[in-house]
């Protein structure tokens, strides 16, 4: 009802009229809020599900990037945005760790979630469902073996076992390039780490930044023999319903990159 009352004000260009009625402190902001949203716009244009923060779907088990530690959420997009939030002048919520492949479409259907950010690659297929900010991290894949497995080349994986997690972009390069590949996916990380360690798959597939990391400070028995340069970026994914909010974390990317924080939240997590 509302939106529909937005709709017909924006078309009529009685924007001033629209304002007054909705208490909207922006003109730009209110009138592109017409396309979609549900959750009532902020002062600055964006709907948040609730009010005064930036509530985050991730799944936690993807460091350097986002990881538990305890019960609490750590890593580069952890703190990226905690930084972004606090440019955005709200919180930053993370929502109890969720199966990665469900992500997208969750920020798709809204009302759980703002955000996504889980090393989510920005693709044309998730393009579709959802508008992503401009890029936060560049990344390749990387082919991980255990290290008595005696293979060192991605060519020695024809007919073999890969492992990665489902609906990732891991799982799809393996099953396109490698010759006669069976693929065996796996909700979380750890698991498909598990599984290479138990025989039940030949190699892993996942993104270099997680396997050097996951190997040097979990799996030391493991090792990474390949470099994939897919030349994959991170985005935030936002529902196509809040235009708004991708633009206001932009303006927030751009503003931490400006001041240096996104090169020390960097440092601190990603060699
Ligand atoms: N970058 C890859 C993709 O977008 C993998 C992301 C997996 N993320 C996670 N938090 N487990 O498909």
């Amino acid at each position: 009802m509302k939106l529909k009352k937005w709709s017909l004000l924006a078309v009529v260009g009685a924007l001033v009229a629209a304002l007054a009625l909705f208490g909207c402190s922006s003109g730009d902001d209110g009138a592109k809020k017409d396309e979609g949203g549900s959750a009532p716009a902020t002062e600055s244009g964006y709907a948040l599900i609730n009010d005064g923060k930036l509530t985050v779907a991730a799944s936690l088990d993807f460091p350097p990037f986002e990881n538990l530690n305890g019960d609490k959420p750590e890593g580069f997009e952890v703190e990226l945005m905690q930084a972004l939030a606090e440019e955005m002048g709200i919180e930053c919520e993370y929502l109890p760790s969720t199966k990665f492949d469900t992500i997208v479409p969750l920020i798709q259907t809204g009302g759980k979630a703002d955000v996504g950010v889980s090393g989510i690659t920005i693709n044309d297929e998730r393009l579709e469902q959802v508008d992503f900010t401009d890029p936060i991290c560049d990344v390749n894949q990387g082919i991980t073996v255990l290290k008595e497995s005696g293979i060192t080349e991605v060519n020695q994986l024809e007919g073999k076992k890969v492992g990665a997690q489902t609906g990732t972009t891991g799982y799809e390069w393996a099953a396109e390039n490698i010759k006669d590949v069976e693929m065996v996916g796996f909700d979380e990380m750890t698991a498909v780490y598990a599984a290479l360690q138990s025989g039940q798959i030949d190699a892993i597939a996942v993104d270099l930044p997680v396997t050097n990391y996951y190997v040097k400070t979990a799996y030391t028995d493991c090792e990474v023999i390949a470099e994939i340069p897919t030349g994959e970026q991170y985005g935030i994914a936002v529902s196509k319903d809040n235009p708004e909010l991708t633009k206001a974390l932009n303006e927030a990317i751009k503003a931490v990159r400006d001041s240096g924080k996104y090169d020390e939240i960097a440092a601190k997590w990603l060699q």
